[in-house]
Parts: structure tokens; C-alpha cells; sequence
């Protein structure tokens, strides 16, 4: 199969209803959560990408039992201190950061070291964040040129419970503290800057120990050492990171309306709403459902015909922190110039997406100002690109959003594109091709 694709011409206008696949962030918490219940759980609609068959994979690796098929995943737990540690065993979480932080969590109480190591992506990537809290806890970590994959985790059986003030706003490190806090004796404190609360929700549906105190700017959460974890029967809603592509394509697309079927809501991943909410795009949540403490709705969205420009709050970043690629596509085609600051973290994902948003948007013929940590994004509502005009997109890091959002910049102002690393959507949204097919249709 060909790694590289061709766009040469704007989408038609469209009106259909899509499904888009399972949440990444749920699939892989279902998996870990999973893994440590005492009995067996099984899933629907668990996204199949590879990060998600890496999480099932690591697993394995710890002795628990998978099995897989269309229809439904089963993971056959064995209890909280279920997992076999063998000796010299590695655990590889590819691409995903999510998988490789919050997984340290749980292996805190390892008897034999483990090494973790990860792709070329995932190995430029900060581990610092997670090692500094969890040795806090007692274990101890060998990371390649301290902060770097591949590296080694040294477990204790001796974990004390810890007091810990997470300033990022990263929903991977709190989440590896609370699986760490989850096998130490005593309560552990944690002070974290807002960030998304899949794992506070899925530990409070199981009926954890966990209390947490939402304040304006952070939460404060307490856990205390889990003796058993029942099975978790889950249907998996569908990704609200994924729909972004399609929610953006829609906005920027002439005479056009989705709907995308059952996508989780949590309000702690709606940024991408709010902000084009503000930015004069139309979207309506319909069917709204809360499930298993989540939220749900079908997005319904239609084309816009005038786009504001925004200066767009921090406070509203982490909601939106995977959005923002295709969130500035909607700023290149609007009246006004368009800011976004505090936004350091976006350097810090599967590619530096600061940098890729300014290599993208300049081909776009769109000027920016960036910093290490903003954009300003100089707004043109006749964005218009000549089929003549040639980009092409290598991306070298195998960034999927990177892929995605270059596509529906090709689908949505026009130009001759050639857009490398196909293959990197396998990651987190194996059919996205196919859905954009749909919409041709
Ligand atoms: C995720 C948290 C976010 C996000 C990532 C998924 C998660 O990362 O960017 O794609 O599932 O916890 P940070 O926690 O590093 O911000």
C-alpha cells in the first residue's frame, strides 16, 4: 500500500451522519483498568489503532489473558496484584504517551526491573514528568540521558504514599500517580492543574477510594491504597479528538452538515467546542446521555459562513490540547488575526506541533508569529489556493494529526498536495480514510 496521498481538489459539499471509532483515552484506561479487575471485562467499541493493541499487548506481557474480535474485546483480569513480573522483560508502548506513562504507574511494584521503551516519537518525549512523582512513591528509574526513553523502572515493596502539586495540566501524569497511589498503603494527595478525568471517573464507577474536589483552576484528589477492582463492562463511546477532523472539515466546507453519532462529551475534552463555538461555527449536541459517569451526544455541525477571529483563553488548552492542528485551520480562514498562548505542551506531543502548525499554515500562504509557546495566526476569509501550488508534507515523526490535518486543509482550501505517512493514522484512527471517502460519496 502506497504511504503517500495525492489531493488535488476541494471536497463537494455533503450532508450525511458518521460514526467515527472508540475513544483512544477510554480504550486505554478500559485496558489497564481492566487488566487489574478480578474477573472479566469486556468492551465494545474499544478503538482497534495501534496504540490500543499496544496497551493489550503490555498487558500480555504482565500475564493477564486478551482476546480479541469484531465485535467485543475480553480482558481476563486476575486481581490488583494479578500481574506475573518476569525477569529482563520490556514492555514496548510504540507510539503512545499515554500508554507508556500511565503503565509506570502500575508497574511501581514491580520485583524485577522493567524496561520501557517506545518509538521514535515517544523516545523524544519527556518521561521526567512521571519518574519525578513516582520515585516520590519509592521506585526508582534509569532513563537515557534523564529524561528519555528507553528506560528502566526499579518497583518497591516498600511505597510510601506521597503529596504531589501537578502543574502541567497533563492527564498522563496524574493518571500514572493514581495508579501508583492505588497500590500504596495510606492516602495520596494530589494538587493537579485541570486536565481531562477519565481516570477520576472511571475510579469513582468502580467505586475506588478516590475523592476529588474540582476548584476553578485545579483539582484536588485523594486516593488510597485498592484492594480489588471489580470487571468493567464497557461500550466505548466514540473519540471527540477524532470528529475534530471532521467537525473542522465541516465548518470550513461550502453548503455542508454532519451529524457524528455518539461521541463522548466530557467536559473536560470540549475545547475544541467552546472555541469554535466562539469563533461563529455552528454546533449542536443532540441525544445528550451520561454513561457510566461520562458524558455523550451526537455533534450535529454545519458550514460557516463568517469566522471569527479569537484571542482564545488558556484557560480553555487543555480541553483542546489534541485539537489544536486542525483549530488553527479554522483561524487561517478567519476575519482578524487569531491567538493562542501558553501552549508549550503542543511541542511536546507525538511532534512538535507549535513548529508543524507554522510550517502547515505558511504553506497555506497564512502568516504567523510563532514562539515557543503561542501562535498568532493572521486570518484570510477568501483562502482560496491555486491548484497549481504545490506542498508537500513529510513528516518524519509519523505525527497522525500531523497527516490528518494536512488532509483536510487539502479537502478544504484547494492547492495540489502531496502529503506523506499514511500509515501514521494508524495510531489512533485506522478508517479515517475511508470516512473521507463517505463523505465524497
Ligand atoms: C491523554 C492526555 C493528553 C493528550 C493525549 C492523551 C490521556 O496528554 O495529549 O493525547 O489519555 O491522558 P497530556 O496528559 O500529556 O497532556
Amino acid at each position: 500500500m502506497s504511504k503517500v496521498i495525492s489531493v488535488n481538489q476541494k471536497i463537494r459539499s455533503f450532508k450525511k451522519n458518521i460514526t467515527v471509532p472508540g475513544d483512544k483515552s477510554l480504550s486505554i484506561r478500559w485496558v489497564l483498568f481492566s487488566s487489574l479487575a478480578k474477573g472479566t471485562s469486556k468492551a465494545k467499541n474499544l478503538l482497534m489503532s495501534e496504540d490500543v493493541l499496544a496497551a493489550i499487548e503490555a498487558v500480555k506481557k504482565l500475564g493477564i489473558k486478551v482476546f480479541i474480535n469484531q465485535k467485543e474485546c475480553k480482558i481476563f483480569g486476575k486481581g490488583i496484584d494479578g500481574y506475573k513480573f518476569k525477569k529482563n522483560l520490556t514492555i514496548n508502548a510504540q507510539n503512545s504517551g499515554t500508554l507508556g506513562r500511565l503503565i509506570l504507574g502500575l508497574l511501581i511494584n514491580s520485583p524485577e526491573p522493567i524496561n520501557l521503551i517506545g518509538d521514535k516519537s515517544l523516545s523524544k518525549r519527556d518521561f521526567k514528568r512521571v519518574s519525578d512523582p513516582l520515585s516520590k512513591f519509592g521506585a526508582k528509574f534509569k532513563l537515557r540521558k534523564n529524561n528519555f526513553l528507553p528506560l528502566k523502572i526499579y518497583g518497591s515493596p516498600n511505597l510510601k504514599p506521597i503529596k504531589y502539586n501537578e502543574k502541567k495540566g497533563s492527564a498522563q501524569c496524574k493518571s500514572s500517580i493514581i495508579f501508583a497511589a492505588m497500590r500504596t498503603n495510606g492516602t495520596t494527595k494530589i494538587k493537579a492543574k485541570k486536565s481531562r478525568n477519565h481516570t477520576e471517573l472511571l475510579c469513582k464507577h468502580l467505586n475506588l477510594p478516590i475523592t476529588v474536589k474540582n476548584n476553578k483552576n485545579f483539582d484536588e484528589i485523594k486516593i488510597k491504597k485498592v484492594k480489588q477492582i471489580n470487571p468493567l463492562n464497557y461500550n466505548i463511546p466514540s473519540d471527540i479528538s477524532s470528529s475534530a477532523f471532521f467537525i473542522v472539515l465541516t465548518a470550513l466546507s461550502k453548503n455542508s452538515e454532519l451529524v457524528i453519532k455518539n461521541v463522548n462529551i466530557n467536559p473536560s475534552r470540549i475545547g475544541i467546542i467552546t472555541i469554535l463555538k466562539k469563533m461563529g461555527i455552528k454546533i449542536i449536541f443532540k441525544n445528550q446521555k451520561i454513561y457510566k459517569g461520562e458524558k455523550k451526544a451526537d455533534i450535529k455541525v454545519l458550514s460557516a459562513k463568517n469566522i471569527n477571529s479569537i484571542n482564545c483563553p488558556p484557560a480553555l488548552n487543555s480541553g483542546a490540547i489534541d485539537e489544536f492542528l486542525v483549530i488553527f485551520l479554522v483561524a487561517a480562514k478567519a476575519k482578524g488575526i487569531s491567538y493562542f498562548k501558553n501552549l508549550g505542551e503542543l511541542n511536546q506531543k507525538e511532534s512538535p506541533r507549535l513548529k508543524w502548525a507554522e510550517k502547515i499554515l505558511s504553506n497555506l500562504g497564512i502568516k504567523t508569529i510563532t514562539t515557543n509557546d503561542s501562535i498568532k495566526i493572521y486570518g484570510n476569509p477568501k483562502l482560496n489556493l491555486d491548484y497549481n501550488k504545490k506542498i508537500i508534507i513529510r513528516n518524519y515523526l509519523k505525527d497522525h494529526r500531523v497527516f490528518m490535518t494536512s488532509l483536510i486543509a487539502a479537502l478544504s482550501f484547494g492547492g495540489k498536495w502531496t502529503i506523506h505517512d499514511k500509515d501514521s493514522i494508524n495510531t489512533s484512527f485506522p478508517n479515517f480514510l475511508k470516512i473521507i471517502e463517505n463523505l465524497k460519496k
